[in-house]
C-alpha cells in the first residue's frame, strides 16, 4: 500500500519523506488555507515546493465547480510539474472533466467520494485515483471501512485500474485496516504514519538491549 501524506505543511512533508516511506502528497483548499497560502502565484509555487521535496504524486485540487473552469485550472496545474495529479470534486462537471483529462493522459484524483456508486462513476470516467473519505463517514456514525471494502469488490469485479486512495484517515488503525482490505493508497496526517512506530514492548525491549550492550564493553 502506498503512503501519501495529507497536508500542505512543508515541514511535515519533509519529515515523512526523511523516514523513507512516503509515496506522495494530497492537498485540498482547506489544507492550503491552513498554511496561509494565498494568491495564484504563491499557490503554484507551493505546489512546486512540495514536488521538490517528495518523489511521488502530488494532488492539487481545482477551485472551480464548473466544467470550463476545471479544465482551465487542471491544465495549468498539470503543466506545472510532472508529479501533479489534478484533483476534481465528485460532481457531474468533475466526472466530465475527469473523462476529458484521462483522454489527454493527465492524471486525476476524484475527491469527496462517500458512496460506492460515486466510486463506480469515477472509475468509468478513467480516474487515476478515487478518494473515499473514510474518517468523515466514521465521524457521522457510518462505517467508512465498509465503503472501502465495497469499492475494492467493485473494482476487482471489472479490473478497473483506478486506484483506491483512502482519504480522511484519522489514526493508525485506519491505516492498518485499509491495508488489510486492499486499499491501494492511504493518505493521512503525519501522526497516523508515525503512530505506526509505537509499541511499548519495543521501547521496553530496546531499553534492555541498550543496558545489556553496556556489559559488552564495546
Ligand atoms: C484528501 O484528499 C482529503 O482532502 C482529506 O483526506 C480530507 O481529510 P479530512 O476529513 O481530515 O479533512
Amino acid at each position: 500500500m502506498k503512503f501519501f501524506i495529507d497536508t500542505a505543511n512543508l515541514e511535515d512533508i519533509k519529515e515523512a519523506q526523511a523516514m523513507g516511506v512516503l509515496d506522495g502528497v494530497t492537498t485540498n483548499p482547506s489544507l492550503m488555507a491552513k498554511e496561509g497560502i494565498a494568491g495564484k502565484e504563491n499557490i503554484l509555487q507551493h505546489y512546486l515546493n512540495i514536488c521538490n521535496i517528495v518523489d511521488g504524486d502530488v494532488s492539487a485540487e481545482v477551485i472551480s465547480t464548473d466544467y470550463e473552469g476545471m479544465i482551465r485550472e487542471g491544465e495549468e496545474l498539470a503543466a506545472l510539474h510532472k508529479q501533479i495529479v489534478v484533483k476534481l470534486p465528485m460532481i457531474e462537471a468533475g466526472v466530465k472533466a475527469c473523462k476529458y483529462f484521462s483522454s489527454k493522459g493527465i492524471r486525476t484524483n476524484v475527491t469527496l467520494v462517500f458512496s460506492a456508486g460515486q466510486a463506480l462513476l469515477a472509475a468509468k470516467a478513467g480516474a487515476t485515483y478515487v478518494s473515499p473519505f473514510l474518517g468523515r463517514l466514521d465521524d457521522i456514525s457510518t462505517d467508512g471501512m465498509h465503503l472501502i471494502a465495497e469499492i475494492r469488490e467493485i473494482y476487482d469485479n471489472y479490473n478497473y485500474e483506478t486506484q483506491i486512495l483512502s482519504a480522511s484517515i484519522r489514526h493508525t488503525m485506519h491505516v492498518v485496516n485499509c491495508a488489510k482490505i486492499g486499499s491501494d493508497v492511504m493518505t493521512g496526517p503525519l501522526s497516523a504514519i508515525k503512530g505506526l512506530l509505537k509499541h511499548p514492548l519495543t521501547d521496553i525491549g530496546l531499553k534492555q538491549f541498550v543496558e545489556d550492550a553496556k556489559k559488552m564493553n564495546l
